[in-house]
C-alpha cells in the first residue's frame, strides 16, 4: 500500500464514530491520523458511548470528544466544527446514522454535522450483513452516494462478530486511511481556479408572455458547479437559465434568460476564468424581431413571427479562449454519433465536448440521468456510462483534472 504521509500533515479531520461493536477500531484510526500530523476532532453518537470511551479518543487525538449536541460549546459548533474541516471520515458508520443521513434527520452533533458538512464525507459502513444486505440500507447508502457529498469505503467480507460470515465488516483501518488520503487530495483538484459554467435552456423572448426554449433544466451544469466547489475551486460561477433551481451552496449564481444575457455574462467573467464549460443549451433560433406588446391572434400573428438562426457563443469563447484557459463544450443529438462530434472540434478552439444521445427521455435533457462521451481534441474518447448527473460530473471532472495535470507536467 503506498500512503502519502504528507497528503494528511496539518488536515482537520473529523473522525465521527458510531454504536457498533466496531467502534474500538476507530482508537487506531485516530492515533494513526494523529500520527500523520492530522488535526483530529473526534465526534460520538450519545450511543457510541456504549462501546467505547470518549476519553480514549480525546487522549489519543489530544482534542476533546464531541458528543453532546447542546452542550455549550463554541458558537453554533457543529456548523463551525464541519464548515472548518477538510473531510470527515464516520469510521464505523451504522446502519442507523447512514439511514439518518440519507433523510437528513440531524438528532445528535454527529449526524446534525454531517449534514451540514460542506467537505466530503467518507462512510465506512459497519453492521451483520442482514443490515447491510437490507434493501432500504442498500438504498440509502446508494441515496447519498448519488448525491457527490458522501463516499463510501467497504465494507469488507468476512468473519462478522456475530459469528456469521459475509459483508459488513468495516474495511481494514489502513484502507480506510488510504481513501481518506485520496479524498483528501480529491479535495484540492481546482485548488485556486476560477471557474465558469453555464446551465439550463435559454428563453428567446417574442413578445413579453411568449417564447422558444428547450427542454434543459440546467441539471448537468448545476452538478458540474457542486462538483467543482467539492474538488476546491476558488470560486465557481454560475450563469443560469434555469431559475426555478435551488441555489446551490457556496457558488456564485448569475441568472441570465436569453442569449443576449448570457453572452453579456460570460464576457464579463470570461478574463479571469481558467476552466469554462458550455452546459447550457443555447437556442439555435431566436426571434428575428421582440415585441414589447402581446401580439394578438387577430393581427396576423404568423406573419409577425420570424425566427432566424442565433450566434454561437461556444464560437464565441473559442476565438477569446487564451492558451492556458480550458473549454469545454456540450453536443447533445437525437441522432447521435461519435465521428459527429469529433467533426465539430475540428479547426475549433475547443478542447473537449462533451456529448450525448438524446433520443430518448431517460439520459440527457431534463433527466436525472446522463451517459456521455468525453471528446477530445486530440480525438481520443472517453465514454461514462450511465449515471446520475453528480456521478456524471464527477468523471467528467476526473478527465479535466487528468488532463490539466498531463499538461503541468510536460
Ligand atoms: C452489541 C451491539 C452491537 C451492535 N453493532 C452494530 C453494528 O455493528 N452496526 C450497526 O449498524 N448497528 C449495530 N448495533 C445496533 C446499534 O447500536 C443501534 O442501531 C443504535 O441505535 C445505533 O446508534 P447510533 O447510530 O446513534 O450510533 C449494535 C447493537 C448492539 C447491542
Amino acid at each position: 500500500m503506498s500512503l502519502n504521509k504528507s497528503v494528511f500533515s496539518k488536515k482537520k479531520i473529523i473522525l465521527g464514530i458510531t454504536a457498533s461493536i466496531a467502534a474500538y477500531k476507530a482508537a487506531y484510526i485516530c492515533s494513526k491520523l494523529t500520527g500523520m500530523g492530522a488535526g483530529v476532532i473526534p465526534v460520538m453518537t450519545p450511543n457510541a458511548l456504549n462501546f467505547i470511551a470518549p476519553l480514549t479518543l480525546s487522549s489519543i487525538s489530544g482534542n476533546k470528544t464531541v458528543v453532546d449536541q447542546f452542550e455549550n460549546q463554541k458558537k453554533i459548533y457543529h456548523i463551525s466544527l464541519s464548515h472548518s474541516a477538510d473531510v470527515f471520515l464516520i469510521a464505523p458508520a451504522s446502519a442507523d446514522v447512514i439511514s439518518k443521513l440519507s433523510y437528513g434527520v440531524g438528532d445528535n452533533f454527529l449526524t446534525t454535522s454531517a449534514i451540514s458538512a460542506t467537505c466530503p464525507v467518507l462512510v465506512a459502513p459497519a453492521m451483520n450483513e442482514s443490515m447491510y444486505l437490507d434493501p432500504v440500507i442498500q438504498q440509502n447508502i446508494n441515496h447519498l452516494k448519488e448525491s457527490g457529498k458522501y463516499f463510501f469505503v467497504g465494507p469488507a467480507s468476512g468473519k462478522l462478530a456475530c459469528g456469521e460470515e459475509g459483508p459488513g465488516r468495516m474495511e481494514d483501518e489502513d484502507i480506510i486511511i488510504e481513501r481518506l488520503g485520496e479524498l483528501l487530495k480529491y479535495k484540492s483538484d481546482l485548488k485556486g481556479k476560477n471557474i465558469l459554467i453555464t446551465a439550463g435552456g435559454t428563453k428567446e423572448f417574442i413578445d413579453p408572455v411568449r417564447f422558444i426554449s428547450n427542454r434543459s433544466s440546467g441539471k448537468m451544469g448545476y452538478a458540474l458547479a457542486e462538483e467543482a466547489r467539492s474538488r476546491g475551486a476558488k470560486e465557481v460561477i454560475l450563469v443560469s437559465a434555469a431559475e426555478k433551481s435551488l441555489k446551490p451552496y457556496g457558488i456564485k449564481i448569475v441568472y441570465a434568460g436569453d442569449t443576449a444575457g448570457m453572452k453579456r455574462a460570460l464576457l464579463e467573467y470570461l478574463k479571469d476564468s481558467d476552466i469554462v464549460m458550455m452546459a447550457a443549451a443555447v437556442s439555435d433560433i431566436v426571434p428575428v424581431k421582440k415585441y414589447n406588446f402581446k401580439l394578438k391572434k387577430k393581427d396576423d400573428i404568423l406573419s409577425k413571427i420570424k425566427f432566424k438562426e442565433n450566434e454561437n457563443i461556444l464560437e464565441l469563447l473559442a476565438e477569446k479562449k487564451k492558451k492556458d484557459q480550458y473549454l469545454v463544450g456540450f453536443a447533445a443529438e437525437t441522432d447521435y454519433s461519435i465521428e459527429a462530434v469529433k467533426d465539430k472540434l475540428k479547426g475549433r478552439n475547443i478542447d473537449m465536448i462533451v456529448g450525448n444521445d438524446i433520443s430518448t427521455k431517460s439520459i440527457g435533457m431534463g433527466s436525472d440521468y446522463n451517459e456521455v462521451d468525453l471528446v477530445r481534441q486530440d480525438g481520443s474518447v472517453k465514454k461514462l456510462a450511465r449515471d446520475k448527473k453528480r456521478i456524471i460530473a464527477r468523471g467528467i471532472w476526473d478527465e479535466i483534472v487528468k488532463n490539466l495535470d498531463a499538461v503541468k507536467n510536460q
